[in-house]
């Protein structure tokens, strides 16, 4: 008997999604996204996966190795996609998990990264791994400090190279590699959303289709203290992301991490304020300028 993930509704109790997430270490959403939603997503990222090339040159060819050349890869979608800043990366499902599992261990939590991964006929299996390994030098055990979707925009079958998630994984050993039996194919209509942790094990599956693309956004989360892997303040600059709303600001990066009421400080802020708030002050973007000298000092 193949492994299988639970599937939960987006209208049923958060406290269901979360035990089966808890439990399973991944879980499906169905529904996630409305159809109206997801056509505006995918109208507003199609430009952008359209001028994509699948055989770009990544960081480096180990990088190169896991995304294999038949990928179309969009970044940084919080600054491409409105509709996605507004009606994805502030979902009240995935914000309730992130506060249920992330939150503990710091002040805020944000946005990790979102990425529209197109992946086209002909590419491999990816290589089974755990999200929260980026983290490499964070000392074991530690807190799960990464929550990770990955929203079907297009439909997710076997077949196209539906995401692989290794359920349970999130409570082995890290040295123990699934056995075939032990992965799921998470498959799922367009608009649900597989959630994971990012200890679960997991991989994009094989699009063994002649000719038709597998589109998913995967978005995730982390500790608002540590590093994220996408640099989501240029994805999304000053003058992109002050048309957002404040939810969806503060979750890229532009709100303190605020430790104090736990004896700790501040991180990211900027000549001493919150980024947020000059945002809301029309302090931020455009080029800062220094203050003006005043006539009688510029003579002497
Ligand atoms: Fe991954």
């Amino acid at each position: 008997m193949p492994a299988s993930l639970p599937h939960r509704h987006v209208r049923d109790p958060i406290e269901s999604i979360l035990g089966d997430l808890l439990e399973h270490g991944g879980v499906i959403v169905e529904e996630m996204i409305d159809g109206e939603v997801l056509a505006r997503i995918n109208t507003e990222v199609d430009p952008w996966v359209e001028a994509a090339d699948p055989k770009m040159r990544h960081l480096n060819p180990a990088l190169g190795f896991f995304f294999g050349d038949r990928t179309r890869h969009v970044g940084g979608v919080a600054g491409k996609s409105r509709t996605f800043a507004t009606e994805m990366l502030c979902h009240p499902i995935l914000l309730a998990v992130c506060d249920r599992i992330l939150k503990p261990a710091c002040a805020r939590y944000q946005l990790n990264l979102a990425h529209v991964i197109d992946r086209g006929p002909g590419s491999d299996r990816q290589l089974l791994h755990r999200d929260e390994l980026v983290w490499v030098h964070l000392p074991r055990p530690h807190p799960e400090v990464q929550i990770a979707s990955m929203t079907a925009l297009s439909e997710f079958t076997a077949e196209l190279g539906a995401t692989r998630i290794v359920p349970g994984s999130h409570r082995w050993p890290i040295e123990r590699q699934p056995e075939p039996h032990e992965v799921a194919d998470a498959e799922m209509p367009p608009g649900a959303t597989a959630i994971y942790l990012g200890s679960t094990i997991h991989g994009a599956g094989a699009n063994t289709t002649a000719d038709r693309w597998r589109r998913g956004l995967h978005v995730s989360y982390v500790l608002g203290w540590l590093r994220t892997e996408e640099n989501n303040y240029l994805a999304t600059p000053p003058d992109v992301v002050r048309d957002l709303p404040r939810q969806a600001q503060e979750l890229i990066g532009y709100a303190v991490h605020d430790a104090i009421a736990d004896l700790g400080g501040y991180l990211g802020m900027l000549d001493l304020r919150d980024p947020v708030e000059l945002l809301a002050e029309g302090r931020l973007g455009g080029a800062r300028e220094g203050p003006v000298r005043s006539a009688e000092a510029a003579r002497s």
